[in-house]
């Protein structure tokens, strides 16, 4: 990540914040329109076209260095795209206008609009490769868990913290064949596990309330870039992580080097994949543990968003009732 000289909170402006909440929420309730419809592309343009028209409209100077894909693969929101209206601060944006694509088509629990802005050169540009992961959420002693170390070590020395046995501590993964010797070891432990079918930022930013989610831990091999943003939300409410990207193609080798990654086996920090100030926005698509989703009423639409931002701690829950429907562009 580069450094700079200019301290990141006098680049952020604080209207930003409400701004960002307001860019997940117009995305959000353009995917919700399509939940269920068994249609993932249709729901995801549908985020996108959405995400992209507000982001737009915000004065900033921004570049997507989290994106839809590369300029290639993706017409809109892909990296290196320059949003905003060019006047204002310069900062990177990471986004996933519909996080968990099949979630949403199937109407199931946790998909998010998810977006998050820090100053040039805060976050960590990531290809579009896997990344093996590993969170907790804020209140335990620094380096607690370590990605290198074998699973039953990070979840006894989490149950340890907590004050409980292994068996009241549960581990969130995703329910894919890769993770099958994973879910094995987390069950010889006697841990419980929550498996998920997608949505793994979702699965992060729950370790960060149990009381609410009932996850304590995240482990598992997700997508790179999904690993970047919930490195944002963590990074703005608290909690630890370490990551290393799962490269197994040369191509993917030769784009990591290009976006300035020398070691592809570096094991990064939550601190190295997000700076200090960054802001960070979700707004529920579908019902979810942490954020319900959009709710369609006669003359109005509910969306619930979290907000954050890293230089102050705030974090906010912001339910909006929206009522001037004309902005949302639907039909
Ligand atoms: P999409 O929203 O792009 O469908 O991603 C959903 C997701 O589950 C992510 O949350 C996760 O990081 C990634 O896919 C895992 O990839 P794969 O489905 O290839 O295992």
């Amino acid at each position: 990540m580069a450094k700079k000289e200019t301290s990141g909170s006098s680049v952020l402006d604080r209207i930003l914040t409400l701004e960002l909440a307001r860019v997940a929420e117009r995305a959000a309730v353009s995917a919700a329109r399509l939940r269920g419809h068994g249609d993932e592309m249709a729901a995801d343009q549908a985020a996108v076209d959405a995400m992209r028209r507000e982001l737009n409209r915000l004065p900033i100077d921004g570049t997507v260095v989290i994106g839809e894909g590369e300029r290639d693969e993706a017409p809109m929101l892909y990296i290196g795209e320059k949003v905003g209206t060019k006047v204002g601060p310069k900062v990177d944006i990471a986004l996933d206008p519909l996080e968990g694509t099949t979630i949403c088509a199937k109407n199931l629990p946790n998909s998010l609009a998810v977006i998050a802005m820090a100053p040039e050169g805060d976050l960590l540009n990531a290809p579009d490769s896997y990344m093996d992961k590993i969170a907790i959420g804020p209140g335990y002693p620094a380096g607690l868990i370590d990605l290198d170390a074998p699973i039953a070590e990070n979840l006894a020395a989490v149950a340890r913290e907590k004050g409980v046995k292994i068996h009241e501590i549960t581990a969130c993964v995703l329910d894919r064949p890769r993770h099958a010797r994973l879910i094995e070891d987390i069950r010889a432990t006697g841990a419980a596990i929550r498996l998920i079918g997608d949505g793994d930022v979702a699965g992060v930013i729950h370790t960060t309330d149990w009381e609410e989610t009932g996850i304590d831990l995240y482990a598992g091999i997700g997508g790179a870039p999904e690993g970047v943003l919930a490195a944002a939300a963590l990074r703005c409410i608290g909690g630890q992580m370490q990551t290393r990207l799962v490269i197994t193609r040369e191509e993917q080798v030769e784009r990591a080097h290009r976006m300035g990654i020398d070691d592809i086996k570096k094991k990064y920090t939550l601190e190295e994949m997000a700076g200090p100030d960054v802001l960070f926005a979700a707004t529920g698509v579908t019902d979810g543990n942490l954020l319900q989703g959009v709710k369609f009423g006669r003359n109005d639409i509910t969306t619930h968003t979290l907000v954050m931002r890293s230089s102050t701690g705030t974090v906010r829950y912001i339910k909006a009732k929206h009522t001037q429907l004309d902005k949302f562009h639907l039909d």
